[in-house]
């Protein structure tokens, strides 16, 4: 929670992957503390229903359909932003995606370039278009949705998609530290397992999700507003001395 009473009145997030999990939930959350939200999503009717959502709780949301990997895309979401709104000073680049699962021998070149387009660059450019942006306004929070996968090395899997999200804790760290004294803070999050339509989207066996559920010692998967109310908390000004950081959500698990 903000240390400031309606910290997040009129102030506005632009939100990647808004249309489903993690992302939907952090659209709620931020409307909640009536913050003006940015729904973007490769899935236009799903970031529709998002921004209705946000709407119907009394705050003001733009639907938007982007797809991440697209810089075009990406900058003209940041402008679209602006100009409804006026400025911005959240992002939350939560899409992304496993894309499928393979063992490390069956990850092929479509596959590795797909994870990092989405994941990778995705992340890139969303923060490239926000800065200059933030940088004027000498104020901005950037949280970035890495994975618990990035310590484990996705064994099995999802080397892939570790990788990747290893390279989002990296970026997150770097453009922390060179924009630390203007304003700007940025962090990621390590989330284990939660419960959303990722693990079917990355078509993960039932073996695979048992797996997953035996190394958690709370014995759950996490709900996406578990993250979001994080998501919260690093944007509000009652964090002010955290940035560069990952931090790990995963109910104790995910270490093995
Ligand atoms: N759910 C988990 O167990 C888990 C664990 C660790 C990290 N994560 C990460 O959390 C983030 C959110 O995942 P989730 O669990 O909410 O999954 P989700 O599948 O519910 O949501 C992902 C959203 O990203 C959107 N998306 C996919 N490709 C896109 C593109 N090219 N452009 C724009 N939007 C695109 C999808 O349409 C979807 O709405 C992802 O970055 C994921 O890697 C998830």
């Amino acid at each position: 929670m903000p240390k400031t009473q309606d910290y997040f009145a009129g102030k506005t997030i632009i939100i990647t992957g808004a249309a489903s999990g993690i992302g939907r939930a952090t659209a709620l959350i931020f409307a909640r503390e009536g913050a003006n939200v940015i729904c973007a999503d490769v899935n236009e009717a799903g970031a529709r229903k998002t921004a209705d959502d946000v709407n119907g709780a009394g705050s003001q949301a733009l639907a938007l359909k982007v797809d991440v990997t697209s810089r075009a895309e990406v900058n003209d979401m940041v402008s679209r932003a602006l100009a409804a709104f006026g400025s911005v000073q959240f992002l939350f680049n939560s899409a992304g995606a496993a894309i499928r699962r393979a063992k490390f021998l069956e990850i092929d070149d479509a596959l590795m370039e797909k994870t990092f387009a989405l994941n990778v660059n995705g992340t890139l450019y969303a923060m490239q278009a926000v800065l200059p942006h933030m940088l004027a306004n000498k104020h901005g929070v950037i949280v970035n949705m890495a994975s618990m996968a990035h310590r484990r090395g996705g064994p099995g899997s999802s080397v892939h998609y570790a990788a990747a999200k290893g390279a989002v804790v990296s970026m997150t760290m770097g453009v922390a530290r060179e924009y630390a004294t203007q304003g700007i803070r940025a962090l990621s999050i390590s989330p284990g397992p939660i419960k959303t339509p990722f693990q079917d989207a990355a078509g993960s066996s039932p073996e695979l999700v048992k797996r997953f559920m035996d190394d958690i010692p709370m014995g759950r998967f996490g709900a996406p507003e578990e993250i979001g109310e994080l998501v919260l908390f690093m944007c509000s000004d009652a964090c002010s001395f955290m940035t560069a950081d990952t931090v790990y959500v995963n109910g104790g698990g995910g270490w093995r």
